[in-house]
């Protein structure tokens, strides 16, 4: 093998209502990488229950996040859509990373740190863990490019300190195992079993804000619903929660430039890039000196347009759990078989009999 064969994976927890933060840093991207490569998109459950460990709902959350999947447009004929929780070999690479992994590099994690909060000794251990996981998921099918939002640029950075840890740990093995790939990381060459995965952030709206703070990102958790679109807000709601979005008195600027210091006016400039496509210098060339008065309402048209067929869609789906279900089975034998291939030489380097 002389390179390693461009694959997308991605995946998104099935906590909460999934908002516009989503759509634009994960799924709308996810779906326009269909053209590109092949892609595994899948529903993270098991990471769901590192932090909060029963759910009244987890099942039919789980069918929700597969709801949005499809209907924002991912094929999962072409591609593969399952949950984690189906493809066993997650959780048993996750082991293995958890012994190439050190403490202190899981200490360092800034989401750890948030969501562990200040009694840090009462987080679970699968809370630390996290990120391990999160590298087995993408590493078990050897992924060499990874679509998400700003705040997983860490988790990411992490994953390739774990692949390069076991690239050159199993050095020896890799070779006599006759399964690995001569790359380049820096100036090192290192014949590698695991790829350095690419993450894939850029795009107008990386991290997408709060509508109440431009200095909070938009979340799940955050209390106020009117600071986030949730994909199953009804058109009048998007249009309302818009309407309300926080904003600074001047008109909006002409260049990129002048957004700097006005991160209310950025965030929906970005969002406005990211729903239509376009730049933000682009979106700012047409509305440059315009009121908020006058982008308020394009800016709640637009989104109204491309969230509403996807919210129907998702409604639709939700209320066939059965074809959701048959979807998800199908995703899973096939992620299966590629994530036991890849544990097979895994066992293989590790020397497990
Ligand atoms: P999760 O479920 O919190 O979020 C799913 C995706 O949405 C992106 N995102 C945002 N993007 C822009 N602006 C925002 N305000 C915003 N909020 C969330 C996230 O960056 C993510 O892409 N650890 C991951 C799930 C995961 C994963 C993986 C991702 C588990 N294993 C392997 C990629 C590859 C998470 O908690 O995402």
């Amino acid at each position: 093998m002389s390179e390693f064969k461009p694959q997308i994976f991605s995946g998104v927890q099935p906590t909460g209502n999934l908002h516009l933060g989503n759509y634009l840093g994960a799924l709308r991207k996810f779906v326009a990488l269909q053209e590109q490569m092949d892609c595994i998109y899948c529903v993270v459950d098991l990471h769901s229950i590192t932090a909060q460990l029963v759910h009244d709902d987890l099942k039919s959350q789980t069918r929700s996040i597969t709801a949005a999947y499809l209907a924002s447009g991912i094929d999962p004929v072409k591609h593969i859509v399952f949950n984690q929780s189906a493809v066993p070999q997650h959780a048993e690479l996750a082991w293995i990373f958890n012994c190439v992994a050190r403490i202190g590099w899981m200490n360092r994690m800034t989401q750890f740190k948030d969501k562990a909060g200040k009694d840090r000794e009462n987080a679970s251990l699968g809370l630390l863990a996290y990120p391990s996981l999160m590298a087995a998921d993408i590493l078990v099918y050897r992924a060499t490019h990874v679509p998400v939002g700003d705040d997983q640029k860490q988790h990411l950075e992490l994953t390739r300190d774990i692949a390069m840890k076991f690239n050159l740990d199993f050095a020896k093995k890799i070779k006599e195992i006759g399964k690995g790939v001569d790359i380049t990381v820096g100036d090192q060459p290192v014949h590698a079993f695991f790829p350095m995965v690419e993450p894939l952030i850029e795009g107008p709206a990386p991290r997408v804000m709060s509508l109440k703070d431009g200095s909070k990102k938009m979340s799940k958790s955050d209390p106020s619903d009117l600071s986030r679109i949730n994909l199953t807000d009804d058109a009048e709601t998007v249009a309302r929660k818009i309407r309300k979005a926080k904003t600074d008195p001047d008109a909006l600027p002409s260049e990129v430039d002048g957004l700097k210091g006005r991160p209310e006016a950025d965030n929906l400039v970005g969002i406005f890039a990211a729903l239509s496509d376009r730049t933000k210098a682009d979106v700012l060339t047409e509305y440059g000196g315009q009121q908020f008065s006058q982008f308020k309402p394009a800016l709640a048209e637009l989104a109204v347009n491309v969230l509403s067929p996807v919210n129907a869609e998702m409604r639709r789906l939700i209320d066939d759990p059965a074809h959701i279900d048959a979807v998800l089975k199908d995703g899973s034998e096939r992620a299966g078989a590629i994530a036991e291939k890849t544990m097979k030489d895994v066992h293989e380097i590790v020397g497990l009999l």
